[in-house]
């Protein structure tokens, strides 16, 4: 037996799994509705495929919510897991979830997937037979994937730098690299059986001021790591940063480096997939608001090009949609897309120069870590600051780069700490900043930068 599956059947063997069976979930893998895969919808490319979030706590909530997206035409349903579930405390999620089936109250923020296994998880889903997305933020996802992949869920969204940084202040990074090898590997492993699974990085971060550049570069090595252990089908992401030139720019870059990036390392092959996700950050809570900010970022979307957008809703600034809210925002967003014709091809050649010469040097500083594999060259570079992550909570990050916006709300370096900016991209970045600005001034732009959009 493989080191992996001797690895697996340790994982499943958990007293709040009911009996994996290997062999009846390969069959299922093998034999499932296409219409389940998403990489299958991708390659059909007909239009931005359209996806929300979404999770509660019991089935019927579940089934409801997936109801009301079908109505409102989704492409892609949701399954947001719980917080208990993510920080892999199963025993609290099983508890929880046996008083939201008793009560009215929901007593988890998503659906606990391992508490309800794949089993009857897997009853919705195909009865359904759309594609459905994994959202969660796990650092350790084993349990969680084979769940979800056994329940007919082939998407994975997360990775060890996206699902760590943003998310954890002390869960061991070195660990979190293991942790998502493991997912790579029975990705790739069922990917042979029938359409590929596709894997997605998740580009936001901490969706606080971080700069095109960090989000690029983070995007091309979750892509590479995943690349490395034979997936095939891969999303990178990004999110709206405030400037509608930037996210173009971004775009731009970010689709022509991907190629770049996968070919060296002899992954052409690759289906690379670009995702948009709609403002991150806080939302006003007049719903009007929050309504023309989701109609902004799909205009937003659509000039970038992207092939997926994930969807807020105007319930954000709140808590956690209702499900008509989160049909809503879908049905919304199909009108936009539908009514976005002759899109001008917008292009900034200077902007992209400035950003392309960056992300070489950084991936460069990373290749060139001592370290034996690419895991490392990466975990190595968080820790000495080569990559930094602004506001990440975690320990290991750095947090001397300092970013702000000039005057049309681009996202620029204006201190650069340990990460290699080259001068020349150092000097244009700070020279489009009004940094005459006494330094106080300076700071609260950037703690109110929080609310730019109430
Ligand atoms: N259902 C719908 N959306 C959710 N989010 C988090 N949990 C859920 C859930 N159970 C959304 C938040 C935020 C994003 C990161 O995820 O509202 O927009």
């Amino acid at each position: 037996m493989s080191l992996l599956q001797e690895e697996r059947e340790i994982i499943l063997s958990n007293e709040y799994v009911d009996i994996f069976d290997f062999s009846e979930v390969a069959e299922f893998v093998t034999n499932a509705s296409k219409e389940l895969f998403i990489s299958h919808h991708f390659s059909k490319k007909d239009k931005m495929l359209v996806q929300p979030r979404g999770g509660f706590p019991t089935y019927e909530k579940q089934f409801s919510l997936y109801n009301y997206l079908v109505d409102a035409n989704v492409d892609v349903l949701p399954l947001t897991v719980d917080s208990n579930t993510r920080l892999n405390d199963y025993s609290t999620a099983k508890k929880m979830l046996r008083l939201s089936e008793e009560n009215e109250i929901d007593m988890l923020n998503g659906y606990p997937l391992v508490t309800h296994g794949y089993r009857t998880t897997r009853r919705m889903i195909t009865q359904f037979n759309k594609p459905v997305s994994l959202r969660h933020g796990t650092p350790d996802a084993r349990l969680l994937i084979e769940t979800a992949i056994a329940a007919g869920i082939f998407e994975i969204e997360g990775g060890p730098i996206t699902y760590v940084l943003p998310y954890s202040k002390n869960f061991p990074l070195d660990k979190a690299f293991l942790y998502w090898k493991y997912v790579e590997r029975v990705c790739a492993d069922y990917s042979k059986m029938n359409k590929p699974i596709n894997r997605e990085s998740f580009g936001p971060l901490t969706a606080t001021l971080v700069p095109p550049i960090i989000t690029i570069v983070i995007q091309l090595l979750e892509m590479l790591l995943s690349l490395e252990e034979d997936v095939t089908s891969f999303s990178v992401s990004f999110s709206q940063h405030g400037s509608m030139n930037q996210d173009i720019v971004t775009g731009a870059v970010l689709r022509k480096l991907v190629e770049h990036y996968a070919a060296q390392m002899d992954c052409a092959g690759a289906n690379i997939h670009l995702v948009y996700h709609q403002w991150m950050g806080a939302f006003p809570s007049n719903k009007n608001f929050a309504d023309q900010l989701i109609n902004l970022s799909t205009v937003i979307a659509s000039m970038v090009g992207a092939d997926k957008i994930i969807t807020k809703t105007r319930e954000e600034a709140t808590g956690i949609p209702t499900k008509e809210a989160n049909a809503k925002a879908v049905a919304d967003t199909q009108y936009s897309l539908r009514i976005l014709n002759g899109l001008p091809n917008v292009v900034d050649e200077q902007e992209e120069e400035i950003l392309t010469l960056e992300v070489h040097a950084i991936m460069e500083a990373v290749f060139n870590d001592p370290a034996d594999t690419l895991w490392r060259k990466v975990f190595n570079s968080i820790k000495n600051g080569i990559i930094d992550v602004p506001f990440s909570p975690h320990v290991i990050n750095q947090n001397k780069m300092i970013t702000i916006r000039d005057a049309n709300q681009n996202i620029r370096i204006i201190e650069r700490g340990n990460v290699p900016i080259p001068d020349r991209c150092y000097e244009y970045e700070k020279a489009q900043c009004d940094l005459s600005k006494d330094t106080t001034s300076i700071i609260n732009d950037i703690i109110h930068d929080i609310g730019i959009m109430q």
